[in-house]
């Protein structure tokens, strides 16, 4: 028996160091070579705290808990899944492992005692339900730290800090694909029953014992946590389709023109291309929307940010993150005020074939166009060219004009231009008919994010549509008239022929 549990854990230890140890350390400790670029950090494994549980608050988590979060991986974090990486044999080997970091493992006369869920009670998805979800989403203090609109900008959440001093983000309730437990209502109602350990996150279990709520009501609340987020995780289409507006251009980014109009999704990720690169940012994605008319072009890009930067209640947050994340040059920065920033890139004219500028910005051989939006001067934006990452050149009469709303928790601005341009060989002319590459870059100022450190998007496209021409609206009718005809045509003639036949 102790031989079969030697073997077992020399198995595991291999695949720990294989795949493990560089984010988690060798020992486990949570310091592996890779540790200082991330936020959340690895977890170190020591203290034997874990998160996702069927446990109770404060209790280790079972076997089964654990294997999840192997299987599955932490979305919204670094740490990956590994259900089609590793082998069950694998997986099952790494975990016994792990626990032996820990000797609150080895005490096995106390077994983790899974809760007592319960299985979500119908009728949760009408609007009285949501209402009732929504009043405990008030009244037990949710929006203290997640905000009033559940986007993780409440009052307390600059001030969060994860156990080990860490700077942590209230999860952003609009993105359930990032909840590092599960996106479903199951899966935030037993977050919700046995906190996120380690994490602010707490446990609401106790307000069930104190009969504060009941279960049923806290069912309510994960349902209404859940319709926050679409009901599926956002498909990335590649182009950007700007349909032609007869009426005027919708300036500014609450114009109720915007809501005809069709959103795409892009996901943005840390820059870890060029030095210093940035693999903790804040900006996940941008919602972005286009229309035109026959002289101008709109473009309103949206994004979750949980601070209005500059915003000096955040500076003990970027302190955290500076102290937390290793820059390439060790160089430790001192908190400062920077503003949001988002860029929008085009190549300068448009491509006849496939190839494309550097998307990073540009190369000092071959710049890019772009428009610069920041938040210190909330209604402009300035056009210039990119020749890569740290050379940018504004252009005189640049012609961009920017209006911006910052709304609990997300920025949305609409950038506008007239499609022609007088400088054509530096500012791209618009035109419908050929697809036009488009790339994103979002920066949050509170998280320390300038220069380098930024959320970079790859080359997408941005197609102006011209109205469809009435006649394609006929030629399907047309066509039907035309097949039902011959086809008419045919069974006559079949007919004909038989009735000759029997003629005959
Ligand atoms: C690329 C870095 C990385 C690698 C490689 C990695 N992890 Fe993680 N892991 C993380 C991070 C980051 C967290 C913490 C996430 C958080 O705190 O939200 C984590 C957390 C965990 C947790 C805690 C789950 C919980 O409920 O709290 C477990 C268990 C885990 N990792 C196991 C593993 C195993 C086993 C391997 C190797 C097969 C592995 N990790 C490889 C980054 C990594
Ligand atoms: C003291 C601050 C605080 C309060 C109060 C709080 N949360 Fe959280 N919550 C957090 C933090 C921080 C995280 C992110 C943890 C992480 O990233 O590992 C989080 C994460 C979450 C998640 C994501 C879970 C996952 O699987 O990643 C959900 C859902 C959530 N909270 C809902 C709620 C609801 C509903 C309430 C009220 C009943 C609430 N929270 C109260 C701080 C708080």
């Amino acid at each position: 028996m102790a031989l079969v549990a030697t073997q077992d854990t020399s198995a595991g230890k291999q695949v720990y160091t294989k795949w493990c140890a560089g984010c988690h350390g060798d020992n486990g400790a949570g310091d592996g070579p890779a540790a200082r670029h991330m936020i959340p950090p690895p977890r170190d494994f020591t203290g034997a705290v874990y998160q996702i549980r069927s446990t109770a608050n404060g209790q280790l988590p079972t076997d089964a808990d654990l294997l999840r979060s192997i299987d599955e991986g932490l979305p919204g974090t670094a740490m990956p899944g590994w259900k089609n990486r590793l082998s069950d044999r694998q997986r099952r080997d790494v975990l016994a492992y792990i626990k032996t970091f820990s000797t609150f493992f080895a005490d096995t006369t106390q077994r983790p005692q899974v809760l007592e869920f319960g299985k979500e009670p119908g009728g949760g998805t009408g609007a009285e339900a949501l209402r009732v979800g929504r009043q405990f989403y008030d009244s037990i203090g949710c929006r203290k730290c997640h905000g009033d609109q559940g986007r993780g900008d409440g009052p307390s959440a600059p001030t969060l800090k994860d156990d080990a001093g860490h700077p942590i983000f209230a999860a952003n309730l609009h993105e359930n694909w990032r909840f590092n437990g599960g996106p479903t209502t199951t899966d935030i109602y037993h977050r919700l029953r046995t906190g996120l350990d380690g994490t602010p996150m707490p446990s609401f279990s106790d307000l069930i014992d104190q009969k504060f709520l009941t279960e049923t009501e806290l069912w309510r609340l994960a349902e209404y946590v859940r319709s926050l987020s679409p009901g599926e995780p956002p498909v990335v289409r590649d182009v950007i389709h700007a349909p032609l507006v007869t009426r005027v251009l919708p300036r500014a980014p609450d114009d109720s023109a915007w809501n005809a109009v069709d959103t795409y999704w892009f996901p943005l990720v840390g820059q870890v291309i060029h030095k210093n690169r940035w693999f903790a940012p804040a900006v996940t994605g941008v919602w972005v929307k286009a229309v035109h008319t026959r002289d101008s072009i709109a473009l309103r890009v949206t994004w979750d940010d949980r601070s209005a930067s500059p915003d000096s209640a955040w500076l003990g947050h970027l302190g955290r993150v500076l102290a937390t994340v290793q820059s390439d040059d060790s160089t430790r920065e001192q908190p400062a005020l920077w503003p949001d920033q988002m860029v929008v890139e085009f190549p300068v004219t448009i491509p006849t074939g496939m190839e494309r500028p550097y998307f990073l910005m540009g190369s000092s051989s071959g710049p890019v166009y772009q428009w610069r939006w920041t938040s210190a001067s909330r209604s402009a934006a300035v056009a210039g060219l990119a020749r890569g990452i740290e050379r940018f050149d504004s252009l005189p009469r640049g012609g961009v004009g920017a209006r911006a709303v910052y709304d609990h928790g997300q920025w949305r601005v609409v950038f506008t231009r007239a499609l022609a341009s007088l400088d054509t060989a530096s500012q791209l002319p618009f035109r419908s008919g050929r697809a036009i590459p488009v790339a994103f870059f979002a920066l949050d100022g509170s998280n320390g994010e300038h220069g380098t450190r930024m959320a970079v998007s790859t080359w997408y496209f941005l197609a102006l549509d011209e109205p469809v021409p009435a006649r394609v609206f006929i030629s399907p009718v047309l066509a039907m008239l035309l097949t039902l005809g011959l086809g008419m045509l045919v069974v006559w003639r079949a007919q004909q022929k038989t009735s000759y036949r029997r003629q005959q």
